[in-house]
């Protein structure tokens, strides 16, 4: 088979830059290790920047997100009993829209379904060679059947588990990592969501998240010891930690109910350079993690599809190499402001096991500091509804 971009990996960014490089008549082969219906059921933030839903708009997927979507102009940051709000409207210009990533992914599949792209799923052993020539191939195997991807260039978007990254040899690659000492309990539920925006909240006891998909469907998280499973928390013993964690006020308006989906996910920064080896270029987690607290994962694999579309749009335009020879450092330049956005959303607003008194009276006062000062809520809130591209 021969292509022109082959795409390993069919979540949210390798779909959308398949979309976006169809959209200007590039022809791509997604590569999917499971079924679009194993993808489509992981459960994952629903925080989408003005970034993101330009790029939906261009890829022509955004008509379910516009219609379904909720634009938040501002969000709650609680700690103890007190709570105040970041109004991004405000100080930024701009809302974000809360729209679950997985209905992202899923307009993606139908957009690129309805176009008749080339998705292939239930790969296996997929391999990429001589990234770092000019011919460029990818072998894989699927129902017992060996086969191979000839093509101009590759594009890693198969995630932080993925083979891409591993194929920039290990005397080029550079990695940063911090894993945090503590993970998210979070839990899906049928139930009015207790407050119109999100409550980021730092308590004695830890980080609480409120969140929401719809009038219908709440998302709640709490900071919880990275040695806790999920058969440890019941749904009761959730919700009433959950209660302690938020003002007394919210507490009080908590609508409960049995959760529809319960998990625990660990938290780590981690960022891969160079983005790019050769022919092949990395996209999304593939390259980069954050902590969840800011929502950037899939907004900041949006940042890395912009530049990476436009840069193979321009050399089959016009056979120009800047924009491809420019990604990796473009795409890195916003990479680790995000980064550095969600280290510390995460640092002001959890817990650690070892933290001090003293740090702790620090991070109150950075939190009072934030409540009181226009200019440090502005930086907060420029990098919450998304730096510029
Ligand atoms: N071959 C083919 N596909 C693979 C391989 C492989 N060897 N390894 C992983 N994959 C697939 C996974 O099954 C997954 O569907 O690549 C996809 C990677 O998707 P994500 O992990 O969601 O990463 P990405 O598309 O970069 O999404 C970025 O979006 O969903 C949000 O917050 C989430 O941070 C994440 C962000
Ligand atoms: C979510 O709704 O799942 C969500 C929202 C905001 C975050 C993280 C997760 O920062």
């Amino acid at each position: 088979m021969k292509t022109q971009v082959a795409i390993i990996g069919g979540g949210p960014s390798g779909l959308l830059l398949s979309q976006l490089l169809h959209q200007h008549g590039i022809d791509s082969v997604v590569l999917e290790r499971k079924t679009r219906d194993y993808v489509l059921g992981r459960i994952r933030a629903g925080v989408l920047e003005q970034g993101l839903v330009r790029l939906m708009e261009e890829a022509g997927c955004a008509d379910r997100l516009h219609a379904e979507g909720f634009t938040h102009d501002g969000t709650q940051i609680s700690y103890g009993d007190e709570m105040f709000r970041v109004d991004f409207a405000a100080l930024t210009g701009k809302p974000v829209v809360v729209y679950g990533q997985t209905e992202v992914t899923r307009d993606l599949y139908d957009a690129r379904e309805k176009a008749g792209g080339a998705l292939v799923f239930n790969v296996e052993d997929v391999v990429i060679h001589d990234a770092e020539t000019d011919n460029p191939r990818v072998t894989y195997r699927v129902g017992g059947k060996a086969e191979e991807i000839r093509c101009d260039f590759v594009a890693g978007c198969d995630g932080f588990h993925g083979v891409s990254r591993k194929t920039i040899p290990d005397t080029v690659r550079r990695e940063y990592e911090k894993v945090y000492p503590y993970g998210w309990l979070g839990i899906l539920s049928r139930t009015r969501p207790v407050n119109d925006e999100l409550i980021y909240a730092n308590s004695e006891r830890g980080f609480a998240l409120c969140s929401m998909r719809n009038e219908r469907l709440s998302r709640y998280y709490i900071q919880c010891p990275l040695s806790d499973r999920v058969e440890d928390w019941s749904d009761t013993a959730f919700w009433e930690e959950l209660k302690r964690r938020i003002p007394a006020d919210q507490a009080a308006r908590l609508e409960t109910g049995p959760s529809i989906e319960k998990s625990i996910a660990p938290l780590r920064s981690f960022v891969t350079e160079p983005m790019r080896w050769g022919r092949l270029f990395l996209c999304g987690d593939a390259a980069h993690i954050v902590p969840p607290t800011g929502a950037k994962g899939l907004n900041t694999a949006a940042s890395d599809v912009h530049y990476l579309h436009n840069a193979l749009r321009d050399y089959y335009a016009s056979g120009s190499s800047a924009g491809i020879d420019a990604y990796s450092e473009k795409a890195l330049a916003r990479v680790w402001k995000t980064e550095r956005f969600s280290w510390w959303f995460s640092s002001l607003m959890h817990r650690a096991p070892d933290q001090t008194p003293f740090d702790h009276k620090m991070q109150l006062a950075e939190l009072a500091f934030l409540r009181s000062n226009r200019a440090a809520q502005q930086a907060m809130a420029e990098c919450y509804v998304g730096l510029p591209y």
